[in-house]
């Protein structure tokens, strides 16, 4: 396994790959890694030749009051954890690396990017979309696997590729989730203990929503029940709960298409976020 800091040395690097027919897998990350993470990097390394993960605590997708700064950190485990997954190269650029001085160009995407995190966070997902479109560049992958966890993230990728014609299987990777349903996430290590169990109310009330709506239950009344549910536990802010058309993005009437039901709380200082598909 190789770690490189340099965009144009990994990409030189991988160019030579190509050249030689090798096909490249790509997971890319922010590091401090979990099941979740390695779930997507056994799906890349089972369709490629090369696999290759990048670590960068993007600074362009966190807004001024959000948690960069605190954002988990720890470069020497993700090491051994993408050893053992069979990494072949690791990415690991700091900020001057991916944004010199004088860097002056954005990617937006102006329409799933405008709602659920997207209107939480703004600027939020023109981070995520500069920065991929980057790492696409530099790592030129045949295949890039994102998570189901980040739903609106991987829907607003495959647009990018969509839009901008970029030569990449984009793959999705199932929620990977503790034993106890809590989603993994990186920023699960900030919760306190109590903080955590309230936090399992958020899958609880998802669950619910899945059996309201095998129930024949309409849209309005499931949304009213998730909010009720996780309205039962103090210290919880609700961001939104939110149920939409999976494709577009846009508000669901009813539950014929492919449905997105997606959540986002604050557990004290730590925002989560969860969701499901419903296919009908
Ligand atoms: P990060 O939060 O580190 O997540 C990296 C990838 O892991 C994303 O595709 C995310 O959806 C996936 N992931 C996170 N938790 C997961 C879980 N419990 N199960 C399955 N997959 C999970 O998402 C980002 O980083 C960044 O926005 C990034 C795309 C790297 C751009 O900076």
């Amino acid at each position: 396994m190789k770690i490189f800091n340099s965009p144009q040395v990994l990409q030189q690097e991988l160019l030579e790959a190509k050249k030689c027919g090798k096909r490249i897998g790509f997971v890319p990350t922010m590091g401090y890694l979990h099941a979740g993470h390695l779930s997507l990097m056994r799906i890349a390394k089972d369709k490629t030749d090369i696999l290759v993960a990048s670590i960068f605590v993007n600074p362009m997708q966190f807004g001024p009051s959000e948690d960069l700064e605190s954002y988990p950190r720890d470069f020497k485990s993700d090491e051994v954890l993408c050893e053992k997954e069979g990494v072949d190269y690791i990415f690991y650029p700091n900020n001057d690396d991916m944004y010199p001085s004088g860097y002056s160009t954005y990617v937006d995407e102006l329409v799933l990017s405008k709602v659920l995190c997207g209107a939480k966070r703004p600027g939020h997902f023109r981070g995520v979309v500069t920065v991929v479109t980057k790492l696409f560049n530099i790592v030129l992958p045949d295949v890039a696997v994102f998570g189901q966890k980040d739903a609106q993230q991987v829907r607003i990728i495959q647009q990018l590729v969509r839009d901008l014609n970029f030569p990449v299987e984009v793959v999705i990777g199932p929620i990977v989730r503790e034993a106890d349903g809590l989603a993994m996430s990186s920023r699960n290590s900030h919760l306190t203990k109590e903080d955590r169990n309230k936090a399992l109310v958020i899958y609880q009330s998802l669950l619910l929503a899945k059996l309201l709506i095998e129930d024949g239950r309409d849209v309005s009344s499931v949304k009213s029940a998730i909010l009720e549910k996780l309205g039962y536990v103090t210290g919880l802010s609700v961001d939104y709960v939110e149920i939409r058309n999976y494709d577009t993005l846009e508000e669901a009437e009813s539950f014929e298409s492919v449905i997105l039901i997606a959540v986002a709380v604050k557990v004290g200082k730590v925002r989560l976020i969860d969701n499901i598909i419903v296919w009908n």
